[in-house]
């Protein structure tokens, strides 16, 4: 599967080594196109670069030609590697600068990137790499961890950049992974639910939508088109997401009813409100000095309503949010609910779970496995719990309006 990679080459010493990972890829049948930064220049012979990838080697973000270069690439690249990554360009990209090439192509970008570190020991475990390298995973980056060897220094350490054939295999396992789910339709739901006790106040949670969105996003990446319903949630859809936007459960219901039955999984990861105003009120309600008391009913099980219109043909996960997670009730919520695949996790648990970046699930299946996904961030997570429904999904052929997906036609593995 030949795909047009984005070489972006950064100011480390070990840029003249990119040149070996341009061949390799080469050689793999890839389009590789170069872009460097003016630190990189130094470090490798441009000229035998172009002669040797067919294309020019891009720096600048200007040009006189009149074409938007940075969207031009970004958007022509199917995945994008940094190799060398240094210290300076990494923290560029935590930062989200844009003042160069390079730099603005990542953040124009809806392919997958890879990053490979190269830098002295004692840089790649500065604090502020460590941290700037864990902005950048939390956002779905990939790194292609450095080796330990002779640094240019002189000294043995970790900073070699990885070599050429760790690349390559990290690229291969992103190729493999990017189209696997084409023909595949998943139904996202995703973040709090309000529910309105007059015109300006409502019940709410703390769901921010993190995880629903991450999951969103690794199935549209994964190749899979996707429609997120998603409630009151301060983030951004992710590019190439059918977007519906509810406010209460019952807007949920709706939104969910209407659209299951043309999707082949579903996600229910929205955190509902179990209960809602019994009548809210038409006007604000002014404060009169007295007890307030609110009638509350409950609100409809979106998930199990969801189950019982279930065919056989469709998947559906379930979340669940609890303070112990005991096995044997996590199984019961499974089968009460219907769901195929029950993920829940700990909320009891500081900085995990709702609102955090990061969180820590445990997996119940129909057949009475619990495993542990482990504890990561959540886009990670999301890769995680799409390579769990590959692996124990077990689809059939999916509906007969479209080419049977690869993600059913996949043997199970394992
Ligand atoms: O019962 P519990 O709230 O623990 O169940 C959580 C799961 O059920 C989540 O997948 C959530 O999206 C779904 N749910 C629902 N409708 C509700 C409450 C929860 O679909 N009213």
């Amino acid at each position: 599967m030949s795909k047009r990679i984005l070489l972006g080459i950064t100011g480390s010493i070990a840029a003249y080594k990119a040149l070996d990972i341009a061949r390799l890829l080469r050689q793999d049948g890839h389009d590789v196109q170069i872009v460097a930064t003016r630190n990189a220049l130094r470090f490798f012979p441009r000229l035998n670069a172009e002669i040797f990838t067919g294309h020019p080697v891009y720096v600048d973000l200007f040009d006189s030609s009149g074409s938007v270069r940075h969207v031009e690439l970004a958007s022509h690249s199917d995945l994008i590697l940094i190799a060398p990554a240094s210290a300076d360009f990494l923290s560029k990209m935590a930062l989200g600068l844009a003042d160069d090439l390079l730099s603005a192509i990542c953040l124009s970008t809806n392919s997958p990137i890879l990053v490979a570190p190269a830098m002295e020991e004692n840089m790649y475990f500065h604090p502020a790499v460590r941290e700037n390298m864990k902005t950048l995973l939390s956002r779905g980056i990939r790194e292609i961890p450095p080796e330990t060897g002779p640094l240019a220094s002189g000294k043995d350490g970790t900073g070699r950049l990885a070599s050429p054939d760790a690349v390559k295999s990290a690229i291969l396992s992103v190729i493999e992974h990017t189209q696997t789910w084409k023909g595949v339709r998943v139904l996202v739901s995703a973040g709090p639910t309000h529910e309105p006790i007059d015109p300006v106040r409502f019940i709410g949670n703390r769901s921010s939508g993190k995880m629903g969105y991450a999951l969103a996003a690794a199935c549209a990446s994964r190749g899979a088109a996707v429609t997120l319903v998603s409630g009151p949630a301060n983030l951004l859809p992710p590019p190439g997401v059918t977007f519906r936007s509810i406010t209460s459960a019952r807007e949920l219901e709706m939104e969910m009813g209407k659209a299951f039955p043309s999707h082949d999984i579903c996600f229910m990861t929205a955190a509902v409100a179990d209960y809602r105003v019994k009548d809210p009120l038409a006007g604000k309600k002014k404060k009169d000095g007295k007890v307030w008391t609110l009638a509350l009913v409950e609100n409809p099980d979106i998930l199990s309503s969801l189950s019982r219109m279930k065919t056989s043909q469709q998947y559906l996960v379930g979340f669940a949010a609890e303070t112990v997670l005991d096995p044997k009730k996590l199984l019961e919520k499974l089968r009460k609910k219907g769901a195929d695949m029950l993920l829940a996790n700990d909320v009891s648990q500081p900085g995990i779970g709702f609102s955090s970046d990061t969180n820590e699930l445990t997996m119940c299946l129909p057949d009475g496995q619990v495993i542990s996904l482990g504890r990561h961030p959540k886009t990670v997570l999301a890769e995680k719990i799409l390579d769990a429904v590959e692996k124990w999904g077990t689809l059939p052929n999916l509906v007969s309006d479209h080419e049977p997906s690869a993600h059913a036609r996949r043997p199970p593995r394992g």
